[in-house]
């Protein structure tokens, strides 16, 4: 009798569990299109293969923090609306958006975050206008059921004053100086010190390597890089997309190799890129050294051992991927000169 009230018990209570949260991948591409005027192909959002882990990694619970150095355009600022989105849905919370600039905000809010929103029915209409701390309704603080999110511009550090924030979202934190306010991604981080289940997304271009905040962090991370598999040879490759600015011919390269074993050839070569992907059908460049002529070396300098390869041209204004592929575990990064 007793089990027979358990059982009948257990299974009422099972009718209020919540359905099994999903990992924020699963969740975006079940639940978030994107509109027409955004992107060619509108519709229920397809993530590309390398945003669904570092989506899975943002509501990972086990995870405080995530950050990608990356290259423009691969979506991330589209993944940071997600997250909102899931957490709006999911999981209300005081949620925090730090932009550079209030232009940054402005543009984020019109034609990222609102298109998105509205084209997505589970959220659509979810957000509502809040006031400011001046009493003044504002777009860039908005409320909704169990939470509040508020998109802040790092030049007016004062704005981040007064609030606790459990979520904080950062884009483009290589562009933010530090002004005589204060230090907005130091103030944003302190924000979040009250909640023991924080989450801090951080990710921007680098820019100056220096003073590269991205860089420190991505140091103090666990370093994970996108991999792929070289098309010719189906060793791992390591790749590095980036924007090239003016037209230039290269006949050198300077791969940073840190370690290297005693066999299995190195290759490194530089293709176009597709859609934020490396696109090894145009390989402008391939050069294979054998152990014996890899040298070690740790940092780019005037002195640093260069290797010749056949030269070839970089268009200004495009995007092309610098890839290495090898079957041993060479420690190495590929920048040229
Ligand atoms: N999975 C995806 N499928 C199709 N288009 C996407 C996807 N993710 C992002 N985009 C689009 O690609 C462009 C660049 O994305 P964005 O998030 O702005 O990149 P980033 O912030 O890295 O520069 C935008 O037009 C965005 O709408
Ligand atoms: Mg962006």
């Amino acid at each position: 009798m007793t089990d027979l009230l358990d059982r009948t018990v257990a299974a009422a209570l099972a009718k209020f569990r919540p359905p099994p949260r999903l990992p924020l991948s699963q969740w975006i591409e079940r639940h978030l299109r994107l509109p027409e005027g955004l992107v060619a192909k509108p519709g229920p959002i397809r993530l590309w293969p390398f945003q669904r882990e570092i989506a899975d990694a943002i509501t990972d619970p086990e995870i405080e923090r995530v950050t990608v150095k990356k290259c423009v355009r691969v979506g991330y600022t589209t993944l940071l609306t997600g997250a909102t989105a899931s957490y709006v849905a999911n999981e209300p919370a005081p949620i925090l958006t730090l932009l550079p600039t209030e232009d940054d905000c402005r543009n984020y809010i019109v034609s990222d975050l609102e298109p998105i929103f509205d084209a997505s029915p589970t959220v659509a209409g979810i957000l509502a206008t809040a006031a400011d701390e001046t009493g003044r309704n504002t777009i860039r603080h908005r409320r909704f059921p169990g939470g509040s999110l508020k998109i802040v511009a790092a030049r007016s550090p004062r704005n981040l004053r007064a609030h606790t924030v459990r979520i904080l979202l950062i884009d483009e934190e290589d562009a933010m100086e530090v002004t005589n306010e204060g230090d907005a991604l130091d103030l944003a981080i302190k924000r979040t010190l009250s909640f023991p289940n924080r989450k801090i997304i951080r990710g921007s271009t680098p820019t100056d390597a220096d003073t590269s905040t991205i860089c420190r962090e991505y140091e103090a991370s666990d370093q994970r890089v996108r991999e792929f598999r070289c098309v010719e040879c189906k060793e791992f490759a390591h790749c590095e997309t980036f924007f090239n600015q003016h037209d230039r011919w290269i006949d050198g390269i300077t791969p940073w190799i840190h370690g290297k074993p005693a066999q299995g050839n190195l290759t490194f070569g530089v293709c176009g890129t597709y859609r934020g992907e490396p696109d090894f059908d145009s390989v402008l460049s391939m050069t294979t050294l054998a152990p014996p002529q890899v040298k070690l070396t740790n940092a780019a300098g005037p002195d640093d051992p260069m290797t010749t390869v056949e030269p070839f041209f970089l268009k200004g204004g495009r995007f092309y991927t610098y890839f290495t592929s090898t079957p041993a575990a060479y420690i190495h990064a590929v920048p040229t000169r």
